[in-house]
């Protein structure tokens, strides 16, 4: 097989279902093979990793709690003995806790801030000086079209969207002379069991509001990951691409 990533390396956090399990299935169909971590989601993540098998790429998977830095620094050393040194990593994994904001919990806010934030910069902690001693690689990281625009009962999710918009410029500034290119993705609303729980009457309602009439697929997402992670990236740097289907347009 041969493909834009052929002989490289993808991690993806998050890569057991939805827009994560997309990303992964893209980046081995584009010759990459794929380390994907998940939280207890293992029976999905092995059939994703079998999917990938059978593309002809090596995957691996395991459960790691990406708000948790020495699960990811655990996931970061596995996936390397399994598989090589990272070349892309795409920031991933995610959560949303609806709440209004006079019901806000220090939990809540500290749960859904370490998975975002804290699990992204240490994710990229880990894999980045390997990637500037082996001089280059992509890190893309998953905010949402909801850090431009906000939300009602969703403080925490936009918050910590914001920052992860923040810490790609951040380390974009920092990488880019080493070659490691840094970007975010900002997609729209996107048919994955994050809003399946929001029901058909909102589903109705967003539809109606998007521009082009439809959710987003993960598909959708995917392939602007595989741009930033492939040759089609070389010139973007703390970038946030979004695909949103007309959500909003900035
Ligand atoms: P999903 O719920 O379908 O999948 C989430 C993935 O993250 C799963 O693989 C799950 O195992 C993993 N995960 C969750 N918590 C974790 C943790 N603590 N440690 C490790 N892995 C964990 O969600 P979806 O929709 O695919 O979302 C992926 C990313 O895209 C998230 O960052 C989300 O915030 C973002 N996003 C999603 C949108 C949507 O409409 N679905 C819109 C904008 C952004």
């Amino acid at each position: 097989m041969s493909g834009e990533l052929q002989g490289k390396v993808a991690y993806v956090t998050g890569g057991s279902r939805g827009i994560g399990r997309a990303s992964a299935l893209a980046f081995a169909g584009a010759g990459a093979d794929v380390a994907l971590c998940h939280f207890n989601d293992g029976d999905q993540a092995k059939t994703v990793v079998a999917e990938i098998a059978a593309m002809g790429r090596r995957a691996f998977e395991m459960h790691a709690d990406v708000a948790n830095t020495a699960e990811t620094k655990a996931f970061a050393d596995a996936a390397e003995a399994a598989l090589g040194p990272c070349d892309i990593l795409l920031n991933n994994a995610g959560i949303n806790i609806r709440q209004p904001f006079e019901e806000l919990t220090e939990e809540v806010f500290d749960r859904v801030m370490d998975v975002h934030v804290k699990g992204m910069v240490f994710m990229a902690r880990h894999v980045y000086p390997g990637m500037v001693a082996r001089g280059g690689g992509r890190i893309i990281n998953i905010s949402s079209q909801l850090a431009i625009k906000g939300g009602a009962n969703i403080v925490s999710y936009v918050t910590a969207k914001g920052a992860i918009w923040g810490f790609t410029r951040a380390l974009a500034f920092e990488a880019t002379k080493h070659n490691v290119l840094v970007n975010a993705i900002a997609p729209g609303p996107i048919e994955t069991d994050l809003t399946a729980s929001r029901g058909p009457e909102w589903r109705k309602w967003i539809e109606g509001t998007l521009l082009t009439g439809r959710l987003g697929k993960p598909e959708d997402i995917a392939r602007t990951a595989l741009l930033l992670a492939g040759p089609g990236g070389d010139y973007y740097v703390g970038a946030m691409l979004s695909p949103n289907g007309g959500d909003i347009l900035y």
